[in-house]
């Protein structure tokens, strides 16, 4: 028998998949339309939220509404608030001087969500992180350097129809002429968010990348950790989202970070891989370091991801990692839930449903323990910069 035509058979079967994904986001299956995500709908919080958010009270906050000091939010007919977006709540911390930012001497936190193995939920973490933070008023940007794009598309965006290669952080990798990433740096619906989104060419980086490395560009693992520099002074937080496997573009991102978080859900066969990692990422250091480019972290935690406690085996290895990893590990865990798993499937994150996919109570305890971990991540990047740390003492929060 013939051997049958391989790639026009791919690329038949590609072209109608694409055609699949145009149609169910046009029947409004995913939350976007056909601009990306523009279309989308920034959170909107009741003012006892708000109050909280802005570190003010709802008195307050109605009184600078009164004597003009903030806009008047518009209500709704029967003169309820109709609550306060993000950018509204972004407004009244610039009036209150209660803006969270870093001084411009502290280091910004450049956090990489790294584990090779796959499916461990970099993405989700990433993605929950960066929404959290801009909640909390920083300015963030998002990285995605996986060339299959998960957290580009959580943010609304179809990668193969909406990201072209020049979006992406390809041109920059590759031409050491350019000086700024700036192009790359996108708006989102999310105020206080930003975006470098990624999508299947950025694999080509990997090939391009390891051959000129080869031929002794070295240099080039240093690329996005310049690229990162150029962006700095705008964000508090930049978090890198790399693809799972220990590649040139994973290496570039270990040199990029100075903090680094890896998501490790407590099975058997995730726990091992991450006993690899630790392995591999030895290695990388040995490597970056002959080459002249060192990496250098403020901080490293293991976090569980994908946790189910009602498993017995699960929890016992969450106490051997417990036991295993002390004070590198985050006390709080990322749980496994429903409601991340839905929200995922509508290309969207869990901050962003404005209803509970399966009940309000799994809806609630899944934002309750996704805002704790956050806040615990949230306390580690505050510990470097000083001002901050002085104000957690004086709070006696440390
Ligand atoms: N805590 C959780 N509860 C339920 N589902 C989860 C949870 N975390 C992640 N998932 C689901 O697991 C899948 C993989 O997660 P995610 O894409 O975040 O992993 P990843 O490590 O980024 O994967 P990859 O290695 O492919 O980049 C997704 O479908 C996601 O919705
Ligand atoms: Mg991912």
């Amino acid at each position: 028998m013939d051997n049958f035509d391989t790639a026009s058979v791919v690329e038949a079967l590609y072209n109608r998949a694409i055609d699949v994904v145009a149609k169910l986001r046009a029947r409004g299956d995913v939350a976007v339309e056909a601009d990306g995500a523009a279309t989308r709908r920034s959170p909107r919080f009741p003012i006892s939220r708000v109050a909280e958010l802005v570190g003010r009270t709802g008195t307050a906050i109605r009184e600078a509404e009164k004597d003009g000091r903030l806009p008047v939010v518009p209500r709704t007919q029967s003169g309820r608030r109709i609550g306060y977006t993000l950018a509204e709540v972004n407004a009244m911390r610039s009036v209150f001087g209660t803006r969270p930012w870093r001084d411009s001497t502290d280091p910004i936190a450049i956090i990489a969500v790294q584990n090779f193995k796959g499916g461990v939920g970099k993405s989700t973490v990433s993605v929950h992180l960066a929404q959290y933070l801009s909640i909390r008023g920083y300015r963030v940007c998002l990285v995605d350097c996986d060339s299959q794009g998960s957290s580009t598309t959580m943010l609304g965006y179809v990668p193969d129809l909406d990201i072209r290669e020049d979006d992406t952080l390809y041109p920059f990798i590759r031409n050491t002429e350019m000086s700024s990433l700036a192009y790359a740096v996108r708006e989102t619906h999310w105020d206080g968010l930003w975006l470098i989104p990624a999508n299947l060419r950025l694999y080509s980086a990997e090939y391009e990348l390891a051959a000129r490395i080869a031929r002794s560009d070295q240099r080039l693992l240093n690329r996005l950790a310049e690229g990162l520099t150029s962006i700095a002074e705008h964000f508090d937080v930049i978090i890198l989202d790399p693809p799972p496997a220990l590649g040139t573009v994973s290496l570039s991102v270990m040199r990029a970070a100075n903090a680094l978080l890896v998501p490790v859900p407590p099975t058997v066969v995730d726990f091992t891989s991450t006993t690899s990692f630790l392995a591999m990422l030895h290695e990388s250091i040995g490597v970056l370091e002959e080459r002249g480019l060192p990496i250098n972290l403020r901080w490293m935690r293991f976090l569980a991801t994908r946790a189910d406690e009602q498993k017995s085996m699960q929890r016992e290895l969450l106490q051997v990692m417990r036991n295993l990893f002390g004070e590198s590990m985050l006390r709080t865990v990322l749980r496994d839930s429903a409601e991340i798993d839905n929200a995922s499937a509508r290309m969207m994150s869990v901050y962003e449903l404005e209803q509970p996919v399966t009940s309000r109570e799994t809806y609630q305890r899944c934002i309750t323990y996704l805002n704790a971990v956050n806040a615990e991540i949230e306390m580690q990047i505050r510990l470097t910069w000083p001002g901050h740390a002085a104000r957690l003492r004086a709070e006696g929060i440390l």
